[in-house]
């Protein structure tokens, strides 16, 4: 019989942010985050046992992978047969439902996947928890795509490797969407990881960022459960520009956004203006989120799409946790 596991996760967005580790072996987040899990960005894994391998064999949209992602992948599945007693490899296929070739960050929703099929094909019974810990492990912000809706997950104790995310909300909670705008199609040059360590190396004002973003994240957790947007909206731009600052103080800077970024943020700054409420986020890349009222999202996509700055814009809403 083939031992196979199968499981679908959906990307996540944070609207407070996670930047810097508070252990890098373990890979455990220096600050708190939350974030809303969108149901238009979706992973599908399958992980095969194979004894003909003697390696993991991992592929992306059926294509054999051998970078850092690989390599992740491996180091997850090694901790799930250590746990199984298995020395047999595995095949690891991987196909993302996302809106386009985009540049955004599919590892939350892939190394979530992953950790449940991984678990199902080993044959190891592991709780949510366990699989969200497994997932910070390989990358923190994938912790959390473990959930559906609202979630959150701690600053990490340096040596605690149990973290895991949290469910704040659940999906149903709040009638809010994500306007996603693609600013450009290129991958992105600085990896979340790298960009994050270097800002922790380098930068003046990183000491700064953690000391401010506990905060953020307390007022955006406090939104949220209030079903406050403009609550929620300012303290997500205030802990966006400012992981954004701490990083383009690094030597070299890190620096993710572009030119098409900034006329989407004028965009959704003039639709404030216009009295729409509708709130900027932007991660380890150049597109801008916008967090707005599930019922302005029409009128956000088309501002969006008019201002020249996006190459592609998509609706996301709170999504669902893992499907297996
Ligand atoms: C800016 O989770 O990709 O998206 O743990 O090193 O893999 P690693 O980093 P990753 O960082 C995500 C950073 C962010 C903010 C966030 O999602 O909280």
């Amino acid at each position: 019989m083939t031992q196979q596991g199968r499981a679908r996760a959906c990307a996540n967005i944070a609207l407070a942010k996670y930047w810097g580790k508070s252990d890098e072996t373990l890979n455990l987040p220096a600050v708190p985050s939350l974030s809303i899990t969108l149901d238009a960005l979706v992973t599908e894994t399958v992980v095969t046992l194979d004894p003909g391998l003697f390696e993991d064999e991992v592929l992306f949209d059926g294509v054999v992978r051998s970078g850092d992602d690989a390599t992740r992948a491996r180091e997850m599945l090694g901790r799930i047969r250590e746990r199984a007693g298995s020395a047999v490899c595995a095949r690891v296929e991987t196909v993302n439902h996302f809106p386009t070739a985009s540049g955004l960050a599919s590892s939350a929703s892939g190394f979530a996947a992953l950790a449940a099929a991984g678990a199902s094909a080993y044959g190891v019974d592991a709780p949510l928890e366990l699989l969200s810990a497994w997932a910070r492990r390989s990358s923190a912000s994938a912790a959390r795509s473990l959930y559906g809706g609202f979630v959150e997950l701690s600053a990490g104790l340096p040596g605690d490797d149990s973290l895991s995310a949290r469910v704040v909300a659940d999906a149903h909670h709040w009638d809010v969407c994500v306007v996603i705008a693609l600013a450009s199609l290129e991958r992105k040059k600085t990896s979340s990881r790298d960009g994050m360590l270097e800002t922790a190396r380098t930068s003046p004002f990183y000491p700064a960022w953690l000391a401010c973003a506990p905060g953020y994240f307390l007022e955006v957790r406090e939104g949220v459960l209030a079903r406050d947007l403009e609550r929620v909206g300012e303290a997500m731009e205030a802990s966006t520009f400012a992981m954004h600052a701490s990083a383009l103080a690094a030597r070299p800077a890190v620096r993710y956004y572009a030119a098409a970024t900034a006329v989407l943020l004028d965009c959704v700054e003039s639709l404030r203006a216009r009295g729409i409420a509708a709130y900027s986020t932007m991660d380890a890349g150049p597109h801008v989120k916008v967090l707005c009222m599930a019922g302005d999202a029409l009128a956000v996509r088309d501002a969006l799409v008019a201002s020249g700055g996006a190459v592609d814009v998509r609706i996301a809403r709170p999504g669902p946790g893992l499907t297996r």
